[in-house]
Formats: structure tokens, C-alpha cells, sequence
């Protein structure tokens, strides 16, 4: 599968689309050393210093809309595999709708847009910094790698260049394994690395923010959170907090 690589652009996933739009074979890749403009979620920006990981995936799409959301989880789940690789101080986590934390910190994010007739899957993830006064504290990768296997996961691993290719492999696997056998397995092993599922979580939507206790992910994607009057209440966009430090 073809990487178009880049020492810099404004998002990876703006030069995706133009690749797209330009006839570009699906599925691609783009991959840039820093980005000028990169995006995050809910029109935030994406600090973008050299020396992390900013790249997009290019997918055929033509399912349904809902379901192209669920590609979010299929990239945590490969940002996870793709770090799990690694002699890590602790195991990933993944917090609904698609971060991956290390040790409670954000250290990837996932943008999914769909353009109709393909996705685009724009992910960063932090590997030698993070920025400071982020709406969720941030880490990166070398903070979390053990101590006696710092020398080798350096120079072996830790370049945005060489991890590409296994992330993709990763994705690959997992949208295969999304298109023929659906999202069971996929929320399955979402579940087995979310953190905080059955605690407390502050729920920020767009106009109003509520707590509960995170109790599912449910088969549509959604978070399912249940009220201290015990109902319901299933949340399809928006950002999680874990009001305490929970492990
Ligand atoms: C988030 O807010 O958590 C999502 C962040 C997604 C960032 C990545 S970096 C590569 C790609 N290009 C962008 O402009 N954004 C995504």
C-alpha cells in the first residue's frame, strides 16, 4: 500500500483528500514529519511539532455513514496493537470515542472524516513530546517505554517513518476484519482496553456537561451512561472526562 510522505503540510488529512480527489489508488496513506494546520476533534488544533507521528489513511467507504464512525475504534484498537509492540511501562487504554491513553494522559487521537465514497482516518500520535494545556493532559511515547529498553526503542522504533508501516498493517487487518466479521470483535477487544468502564465520567457535549458511570460501549458506537436516578443516557459525540485518577 502506497505511503506519499512529507517533510511538512498543513493536515495529513487535507493531503489526503487532495490525493483522493487527484485519483489516487485506494487505500493510501500520507505521512508528514510536522503540520502547519493540523485539526483535531470539535475544530480544535493539533499541535504538530516534528518528531511525532501525523499520518491519514485513505479507505474505499460506500456502507452506511454510521457505520464508517466505527472505523474510530478499529484505528484506537490499531494505535493500541501498534504500541503494544513496544516494552511499555504499563498497557495502553482507550477512552470512548477513541483516544489512547498512556497512564491516564491522551498520547494519540483519531480524526475520522468521511468524503463520501471513502474515509479518511487522520491519526497523531505523540512520541518524542507532547504539548502543554491541552483540553485532555497529554503524554508521548518515550515516557512510557521501560527504562533497560530505552537504547533499542529509540533508535529501533520510535520514528514516526518506521512505525508507519506496522500502524498500517495494523488498520488494515482491522478494517478487514470490520468488513467480514462486523463490530463484535471490534467493541470486544475496545472493551478489554477501555478505562474507567463501571466508574464515575464527566460527559462534555456542545451545550451542557453531566456525570455518570460509563457502562457500555454499545453495538451502535455510542457510549452508554447511566445517571445516579438510574436512567440512561447514550452519548454519540462528545468528549469524556474521568473526574478522579482511576487506573
Ligand atoms: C483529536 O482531537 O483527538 C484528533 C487528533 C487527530 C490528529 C491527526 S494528526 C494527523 C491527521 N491530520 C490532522 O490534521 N489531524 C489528524
Amino acid at each position: 500500500m502506497q505511503i506519499f510522505e512529507f517533510e511538512e503540510t498543513d493536515s495529513t488529512n487535507l493531503e489526503a483528500l487532495k490525493l483522493y480527489k487527484s485519483g489516487a489508488k485506494l487505500p493510501f496513506w500520507t505521512r508528514a514529519d510536522h503540520q502547519s494546520a493540523g485539526k483535531g476533534r470539535h475544530g480544535r488544533e493539533w499541535v504538530s511539532k516534528t518528531g511525532n507521528l501525523y499520518a491519514s489513511a485513505v479507505y474505499p467507504w460506500t456502507g452506511e455513514v454510521g457505520d464508517a464512525a466505527k472505523l474510530s475504534f478499529v484505528a484506537a484498537l490499531a494505535i493500541c496493537r501498534t504500541l503494544e509492540a513496544y516494552e511499555l511501562t504499563q498497557a495502553p487504554q482507550l477512552k470512548w470515542p477513541n483516544d489512547v491513553l498512556m497512564n491516564g494522559a491522551k498520547i494519540s487521537g483519531i480524526l475520522l472524516e468521511n468524503i463520501g465514497g471513502a474515509v479518511i482516518v487522520g491519526i497523531g500520535i505523540n512520541l518524542l513530546s507532547h504539548p502543554e494545556n491541552t483540553n485532555y493532559p497529554a503524554t508521548h511515547l518515550l515516557e512510557h517505554i521501560k527504562p533497560e529498553a530505552l537504547n533499542d526503542a529509540e533508535t529501533i522504533f520510535t520514528g514516526a517513518a518506521i512505525m508507519l508501516p506496522r500502524l498500517a498493517k495494523e488498520f488494515d487487518d482491522g478494517f478487514k476484519q470490520f468488513l467480514n466479521h462486523g463490530f463484535a470483535p471490534i467493541r470486544a477487544d475496545w472493551l478489554a482496553r477501555a478505562k474507567g468502564l463501571g466508574g464515575d465520567v464527566v460527559v462534555r457535549l456542545a451545550d451542557e456537561d453531566f456525570t455518570g458511570q460509563a457502562e457500555d460501549l454499545l453495538t451502535n458506537g455510542a457510549l452508554r451512561v447511566r445517571l445516579s436516578n438510574g436512567t440512561v443516557r447514550d452519548v454519540y459525540a462528545g468528549d469524556v472526562f474521568f473526574p478522579v485518577q482511576q487506573n
